[in-house]
């Protein structure tokens, strides 16, 4: 008999978590404003609202703590970790920031200029949010694929490469750069495959123009190409992902990610005329360069964990969990984005909730259902998420109404898998009876989802 799949890992410390009673919950929410992120973490059974920072760390990178330098300048922590980097990416030149959109603020300081277009797959709330708040705009060129929940791709993370190209040849003298998103967490946690980064760079060079990756789930995604794409079977994880980099001039990092440490990020590049502009920036936005809001104790995690967040069999224990949440729901016929993503599943919305109007919005309306049923906390990945749009000042509303239930690392059992499963079952079969949502009350003017208060209709 073919032995059962099991954790690549075992547990040495533990963090007590409690369940609450419907009544409680009810009486929580409302206090809430019925917005999520409002929750205090105790009155949250199972906390499925982001896999940002919410990693455990290994044994390891707990050592690793232990002997960070703490100076100012020149610390060894600032070594290992460029050691590191230049390891799995192959960059040379690299700046750590406190996180992903700090990176971001740094380097669009230097590349993005009022009225720029930047074309990418479905960028990032605040990687949008950075963009449009220098007046300039995101063009999403992924696939038309992405959209439709139902159909399997392989790598329904990819942009489209002859929309990138015809808009490259009637726009490229206001584009700065092409942003690639890996994996694609907007529509999905979804893959991009090595044929279209390489392609992309090709194309971005037969205009002239850089590459970024925000590679936040860079690991996850160089597994998917390792499991799925011809040719990398027998690659390992970090052989592909210095490929995958090859392809790119310029890398953003939210380390909160697939570096599996609760705070951090970098930007990294070979262009030392680049760096030292951005140096000015993280200086007076971050830290100093050899630092840039972050201590050594954390970069020295960082580095171990971008080693062991690059390994085989820990990204198979990690993807395969979420399949198997995936596989659950499908039992009991909750439709999401298919195939299971990388880091969540992206449940479905507008076809669980098809007769709430789209303004009552649909995916944050399941996520408070999901949590009065049972004190899980999801995110929602749609019209709210989308904000307004920066002229008309009208709501957006993307094609895809998901409710994202993210996956920390290295946390959860699949015992905690099977209670989302059935609770999420439960609210699917009673949603004829869902015929109300949400009303905003007050709302920020970008990035307002973290905000925005709501009552119920
Ligand atoms: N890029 C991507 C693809 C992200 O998913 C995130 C964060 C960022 C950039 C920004 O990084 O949070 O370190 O500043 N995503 C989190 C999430 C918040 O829940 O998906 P950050």
């Amino acid at each position: 008999m073919e032995l059962p799949f099991a954790e690549s890992y075992k547990i040495k410390m533990v963090e007590p978590i409690h369940k609450s009673t419907r009544k409680e919950r009810e009486h929580w929410i409302k206090d809430a404003k019925y917005n999520l992120f409002n929750l205090k973490s105790e009155q949250v059974f199972i906390d499925l609202l982001t896999d940002s920072g919410t990693g455990a760390m290994s044994d390891r990178q707990w050592g690793a703590i232990m002997t960070g330098d703490e100076s100012y300048a020149g610390a060894s922590s600032y070594y290992n970790l460029k050691d590191s980097i230049k390891k799995i990416t192959g960059f040379d030149y690299f700046m750590p920031t406190h996180q992903g959109r700090a990176a971001e603020n740094v380097l669009f300081s230097v590349l993005v200029k009022e009225g720029d277009l930047v074309p990418g797959n479905s960028h990032f709330d605040t990687t949008k949010g950075h963009i449009e708040f220098r007046k300039a705009h995101a063009i999403d060129c992924t696939i038309d694929e992405a959209s439709n929940t139902e159909l399997y791709h392989p790598f329904k993370g990819n942009v489209d490469i002859n929309k990138l190209d015809k808009f490259l040849s009637e726009n490229a003298s206001k584009v700065p750069f092409i942003i690639i998103t890996i994996t694609n967490n907007t529509a999905g946690g979804q893959p991009v495959s090595m044929e279209c980064l390489r392609e992309t760079h090709k194309i971005a060079k037969k205009y002239g123009k850089i590459v970024v990756f925000d590679s936040a789930r860079f690991a996850e995604n160089a597994y998917f190409i390792k499991v799925r794409e011809k040719g990398y079977a027998n690659k390992t994880v970090k052989e592909i992902a210095r490929e995958m980099f090859s392809y790119a001039d310029i890398m953003t990092m939210s380390s909160k990610k697939d570096a599996i440490v609760n705070m951090g990020g970098f930007i990294a590049m070979n262009d030392h005329e680049i760096w030292h502009q951005c140096s000015t920036f993280n200086i007076m936005f971050e830290g100093y360069v050899t630092y840039g809001g972050m201590s050594g104790r954390d970069m020295n995690a960082l580095a171990v964990g971008l080693d062991e967040g690059t390994e085989f069999d820990y990204l198979e224990t990690r993807i395969k969990q979420i399949e198997y949440l995936g596989d659950r729901l499908k039992e009991f016929g909750v439709p999401f984005q298919s195939p299971a993503g990388g880091h969540a599943i992206f449940v479905d919305a507008n076809k669980v909730l098809p007769n709430l109007p789209k303004e009552h919005f649909r995916a944050q309306t399941l996520a408070i259902e999901l949590y009065l049923e049972a004190g899980i906390r999801g995110v929602e990945i749609g019209a709210l998420l989308a904000d307004r749009d920066p002229v008309t000042r009208e709501n957006r509303y993307p094609k895809l109404e998901l409710l994202r239930l993210a996956i920390p690392r290295r946390v959860y059992t699949n015992n905690h898998m099977d209670v989302v499963a059935v609770a999420l079952g439960n609210v699917f079969e009673r949603r004829a009876q869902i015929t109300k949502g949400l009303k905003i009350t007050w709302e920020a003017p970008i990035m307002r989802h973290f905000t925005v208060e709501f009552e119920r209709i």
